[in-house]
Formats: C-alpha cells, structure tokens, sequence
C-alpha cells in the first residue's frame, strides 16, 4: 500500500538540507553565490542534525583537536543545540582576528575564494547535511565550515597564514596573466591552481601539527577542517597505521594527488603555526620563480571553466590590460 507524505503544518519551515533547500536552488537559479542566511528557514530535523553532530565530535575534538582548536570553539560559543546564527558567530570572531564567515549559495571559483580569504571573508555554506546520513559528505556543508574551519580563524597567526595563502594564490594568477597571452598560459595556470590546491588540502583542509603545549606527549593534534568535522576519519587519521604521516615538504606536497572520496592514506605534520606560515612564505617564493608552473598532473583536475572564470575575476580586478 502506498504511503502518503502527511501534509506540512502551516509554518512549518522549508528546510536547508544539502541538497534539497529551496532557497539554495532560487539563488543559483538567479545566479546569486553571496547571500544571507535565512536562519528562520531551518527545520526541526536540521538543528537536530546539527545537535547530533556537534554533541558526538565532544570526545573526538578534546582527544585529537589541537589546543587553539579547542580554544576557538569556546570563543565562538557555538550552540549545541541549534545551527548557529552566521552573524551571531561573526560577532565573536571579528575582534578576535577580523575574520568573518561570509554566506555563500555554493561552490565558490577559486580566484574569488582566494580573494574572499585576503579580504579576511570565509565562505560559508549554510545547509546542513541530511541526519539520516551523517557520515557521507559530497560536499561542505555549515558543519564543516562553522564547526571544522571557522574555530581555527579565531587564532590570529592561523588568520595571518590564510590570509596570505589567498594572497599568494592570487598572485600566482596574475603573475600569469600579467605576462600575456602566451600559447601555454592555460597549462600554467592549471598547474600554479592545482599546486594551490594540493597546498590547501593538506593544510589547511587535513593538516596534522605537533603538539608542544607544556605536559603534552609530543604527539599529534589534528587542525586541518576536513579532519575536524569528521567523526570518523578524525581518529583515523590519528590513530590508524594505515596513514602514512610525513613531516611537512613543500616539494611532496604541491606535487601530491589526492582523491576526496575516502579517508586519506598520506598526511603531513607542521611543527606549528609559525612553520605553517614560514611554508606559505616559500610557497610564495616558488609562485614567483616559476616552480610551480609545471607540477606533477592528477587530482585536482583544473576543469577549463574554472580556468576561464579566474582569467575573467583577475580581469576584473583590473590586474590584466
Ligand atoms: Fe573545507
């Protein structure tokens, strides 16, 4: 016998689940990527969602997180209980570091996500995956933005290396461009981004970091996002010896592919944010020297669109005649 879906109580709001928000799809029908967040828009199932998230990482982040982690979700003074409020978090987060959390409709083209970080705006996606699936995460969604990255912007040395990471993403664009339209433009171009990018996921995105806080053991905290907002692979990446976990080298790491779909088998470890910053120095330096004009191909693929519409946004930004 067919089931029927009873009918919505009156008010009942839409829901901004992963997707299946109606608001997300009005906004990418007209072509909107920054917008506010309509918070009232929430469902009863996506604060719970929310709720069951944050209450099950508890153990996970007092075990694995690093301290400035720890101490940025106190900052924040996240709710438990309900999505928070993006300008309620960017209330706390402000004079900490000048860091804002930006809400955006969906996936944001890299040059402007590099703009958005020198500019010290993160942009945050404001669905939340569906509950019934905590686990499978094809995209970002406001747990892994709010409750992964955004407590690590509370710490200003971490704040200082993002920003310069978008700067010294951007340059390596218009380094490029600046220099015309030469015939292998495209191909360096694809190669500086997919080394930016390659440099982002091991960081920033799944970083592991020595722990030198006093009575510590000297071993490892976790402070990369996609790492903390990950029940499981947290504790993998910790604990399991199926991980090979490397000091930090520049060289393996703009040349390392990486696939998004299952746990990472290669994780490399930073001292502290002073050598992470150091890294993005050099990172620099290699940008200007042309070193990463030509790294190894693979994952990320650099799709021609995302290409075009960093050509367009340097453009734009009057970087290029
Ligand atoms: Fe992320």
């Amino acid at each position: 016998m067919a089931t029927q879906t009873p009918p919505e109580a009156p008010g009942t709001p839409p829901g901004l689940t992963t997707n299946a928000a109606p608001f997300i799809e009005g906004a990418r029908a007209r072509g909107d990527l920054f917008i506010t967040q309509p918070w009232e828009q929430y469902s009863q199932a996506n604060h719970e969602t929310w709720a069951g998230l944050f209450q099950r990482m508890q153990t996970r982040w007092g075990r694995y997180a690093n301290h400035r982690f720890l101490e940025g979700i106190e900052a924040l003074a996240l709710s438990p209980d309900r999505v928070p409020r993006l300008e309620d978090v960017n209330q706390f987060l402000a004079p900490l570091t000048g860091f804002s959390a930006k809400p955006v409709a969906g996936y944001v083209p890299a040059y402007l996500f590099f703009d958005c970080l020198e500019r010290r705006e993160f942009p945050t996606t404001i669905t939340i995956r569906d509950g019934r699936t905590p686990d499978y995460l094809p995209e970002p969604d406001i747990f892994h933005d709010i409750a992964g990255h955004v407590p690590m912007h509370t710490d200003p040395a971490f704040a200082d290396t993002l920003v310069k990471f978008g700067r010294v993403s951007k340059m390596a664009v218009e380094r490029l461009v600046e220099r015309g339209d030469t015939p292998d433009l495209r191909e360096r171009l694809a190669s500086n981004m997919r080394a930016m990018a390659r440099f982002f996921w091991f960081t920033i995105e799944f970083g592991l970091m020595r722990d030198h806080t006093p009575n510590s053991d000297g071993g490892l905290r976790v402070y990369g996002s996609g790492l903390l907002s990950s029940h499981g692979e947290i504790e993998h990446a910790i604990e399991s010896p199926d991980v090979q976990r490397y000091p930090f080298q520049l060289e393996w790491v703009v040349n390392q592919a990486f696939e998004i779909h299952h746990y990472q088998p290669l994780l490399y470890i930073v001292e502290d944010f002073d050598h992470l910053f150091r890294e993005v120095n050099r990172l620099e330096e290699w940008v200007m020297d042309g070193r990463l004009d030509n790294v190894a191909p693979c994952e990320p693929g650099i799709s021609d669109e995302e290409i075009r519409l960093s050509l367009e946004a340097a453009r734009e930004a009057g970087r290029v005649a």
